[in-house]
């Protein structure tokens, strides 16, 4: 047994027994246990101020590290305890066997200075684990990044930040600290905490076995480009539910970067970003596979349910440079994905925002000309309400196309309320970037394998509805074995 305990062993019970009941689909679900008493130490005993001006940097680390050796050594977790306070902080490394328990009224304030990181920009965040098991955040507190301190130019199209370049450690405009990183971890548990205005990516979770996000809530400055909600990079076993995440970039995020991506479920989450609410990508070396997305509201964001694969087949390279290395993977390859039970509302926003109001975009055209296409198979749109400003994207590529993706009971409700212009096709990022053309209701290229069974197409009855074209726009010697079965379009009756 591990040393964290039952207490949410039931309620994930009910939520896999419900999920299990309403779907054939796919993930399975992570069980972290906890034990019934506790370790636990307070920060203010290790002589922390939590007056939010002096640093309680070190204060902090003494309690996280004395908690670690306690649980080593009586096999059980140990919570380190955030009285009511602020807490400026340099990064906190959290330890094996350790939960935060920052409590209601108390924040956890990250430093705005390069000093208070580390070295390497790979572990810039305000608290890191790494290589740890059976830890987590709680307490009904709050993580904070100080994002707006970050920020050098205040502009309503999109924020301009600092980046910390001149350093070395990194390059470009992304150089700043993330908030909160698990990397290389094992039965993580995250519950009952907000995290807010990170400065870059809010939740980051790398190469982790067994995670468990629940009951949490993330808001990110809705100007301010970068601050995703919850990034899960080469993850298996993701857990997401009862979420809140309100930020200006992409909210729920998977990316392969080293090796594939099993078994992730959202679900009853409520989001708004001015990216996309989920994105699948756009770093995409290894497979996804098994991920399900359920009882989601998407509101006003630029994109809906998103699947931008840039970066396809990674063992293609092996292939031919290493004929003789047996790769047998599905490596850069997309399939068994459900997206069931999702209220979508998408609007334009500025066009320095990649997206334009898709209620579902998908793409798979290739990064670069060097990169090759993954392909996608096996996805599943089910029980999906949309009004949204523009159509379904359905982009596959020559060596990426789309095979076996099924639409099934979904009402896509199509207005414009925003004064933002349409008729664009947004490719990005690289690709054919921006593109005129007329706004189709469902927009389709390089397919094999569309299933439309009780789709309906509405317009809302418009003076100017010459903006929105056919209902379908597709090249036709790229798309193959379309089914229409129960299709319906016409004016949207309030
Ligand atoms: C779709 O909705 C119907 C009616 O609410 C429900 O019975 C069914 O289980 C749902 N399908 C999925 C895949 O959630
Ligand atoms: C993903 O879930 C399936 C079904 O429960 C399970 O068989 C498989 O081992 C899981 N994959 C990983 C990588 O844990
Ligand atoms: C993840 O959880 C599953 C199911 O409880 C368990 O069998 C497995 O050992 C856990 N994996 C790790 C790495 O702890
Ligand atoms: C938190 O702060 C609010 C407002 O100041 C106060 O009403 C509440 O009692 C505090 N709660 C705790 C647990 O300190
Ligand atoms: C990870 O932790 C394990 C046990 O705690 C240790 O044996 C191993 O050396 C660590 N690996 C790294 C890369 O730090
Ligand atoms: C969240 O934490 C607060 C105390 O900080 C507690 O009162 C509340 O019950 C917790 N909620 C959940 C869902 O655990
Ligand atoms: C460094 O960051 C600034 C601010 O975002 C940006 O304008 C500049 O181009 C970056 N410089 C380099 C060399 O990447
Ligand atoms: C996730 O599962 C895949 C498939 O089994 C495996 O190749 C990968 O190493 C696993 N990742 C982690 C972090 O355990
Ligand atoms: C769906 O999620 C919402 C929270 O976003 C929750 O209030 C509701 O109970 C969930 N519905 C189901 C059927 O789980
Ligand atoms: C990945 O997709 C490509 C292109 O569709 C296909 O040729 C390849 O066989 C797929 N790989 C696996 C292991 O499914
Ligand atoms: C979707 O959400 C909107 C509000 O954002 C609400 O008006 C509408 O009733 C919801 N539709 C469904 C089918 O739940
Ligand atoms: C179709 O999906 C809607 C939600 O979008 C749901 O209310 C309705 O029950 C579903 N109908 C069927 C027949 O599953």
């Amino acid at each position: 047994m591990n040393p964290i305990t039952t207490l949410i062993r039931i309620e994930y019970l009910f939520i896999a027994l419900t999920l299990l009941q309403s779907l054939s689909a796919t993930s399975r679900l992570s069980i972290l246990q906890r034990c019934g008493d506790d370790l636990s130490v307070s920060v203010a005993d290790y002589g922390a101020t939590g007056r939010g001006r002096r640093y309680d940097t070190v204060a902090i680390q003494s309690a996280i590290d004395d908690c670690a050796s306690s649980a080593a050594l009586h096999l059980r977790t140990c919570q380190v305890h955030f009285p009511p306070g602020n807490y400026l902080t340099a990064t906190l490394y959290l330890k094996s066997g350790v939960v935060l328990d920052v409590s209601r009224n108390a924040t956890i304030l990250g430093g705005t200075r390069l000093q208070d990181y580390p070295e390497k920009q790979e572990k810039w965040y305000v608290v890191l684990a790494e290589n740890a098991s059976d830890v987590g955040i709680t307490g009904g507190g709050e993580i904070n990044g100080q994002g707006l301190e970050f920020v050098t130019r205040f502009d309503e199209r999109k924020n301009v930040m600092v980046s910390w370049n001149r350093t070395g450690a990194c390059s470009g405009d992304e150089c700043r600290p993330r908030l909160v990183g698990f990397i290389d971890c094992e039965n993580v548990r995250i519950w009952n905490i907000s995290f807010n205005q990170p400065a870059y990516w809010c939740l980051h979770i790398v190469r982790c076995q067994n995670t468990s996000i629940h009951d949490t809530s993330i808001y990110g400055d809705f100007n301010t480009p970068n601050n995703d909600g919850i990034d899960i990079e080469d993850s298996n076993n993701t857990l997401i539910t009862r979420c809140t995440i309100d930020t200006g970039d992409d909210a729920i995020c998977p990316k392969t970067y080293n090796s594939p991506l099993h078994n992730l479920t959202a679900t009853n989450c409520w989001i708004r970003t001015k990216s996309s609410a989920i994105k699948l990508g756009s770093a995409s070396w290894y497979a996804f596979r098994g991920l399900l997305f359920y009882n989601i509201t998407i509101f006003e964001s630029h994109r809906g349910l998103a699947l931008q694969i840039r970066d396809g087949d990674q063992t293609y390279y092996y292939k031919v440079s290493e004929p003789s290395l047996d790769v047998c993977g599905d490596e850069g390859n997309v399939s068994d994905i459900t997206f069931s039970n999702i209220n979508i509302s998408t609007r334009y926003y500025d066009e320095l925002w990649w997206g334009r109001a898709e209620p579902i975009y998908i793409t798979t055209c290739p990064r670069d000309s060097s990169s090759r296409a993954g392909s996608i198979s096996n996805l599943r749109f089910i029980n999906i309400t949309a009004t949204s400003e523009n159509g379904v994207f359905l982009s596959g590529s020559e060596g990426g196309v789309l095979s076996n993706i099924k639409l099934h009971n979904v009402s896509l409700s199509y207005k414009r309320w925003t004064d933002y212009t349409g008729g664009l096709v947004d490719y990005r990022p690289g690709c054919q970037g921006l593109v005129n053309r007329s706004t189709a209701g469902l927009m389709m290229e390089h397919i094999d394998g569309l299933d439309l069974e009780d789709v309906s197409m509405r317009w809302a009855e418009e003076k100017n509805n010459k903006q929105w074209n056919n209902p379908l726009d597709f090249l036709p010697s790229t798309v193959n074995n379309v089914s229409l079965l129960n299709f319906y379009t016409g004016l949207w009756q309030k």
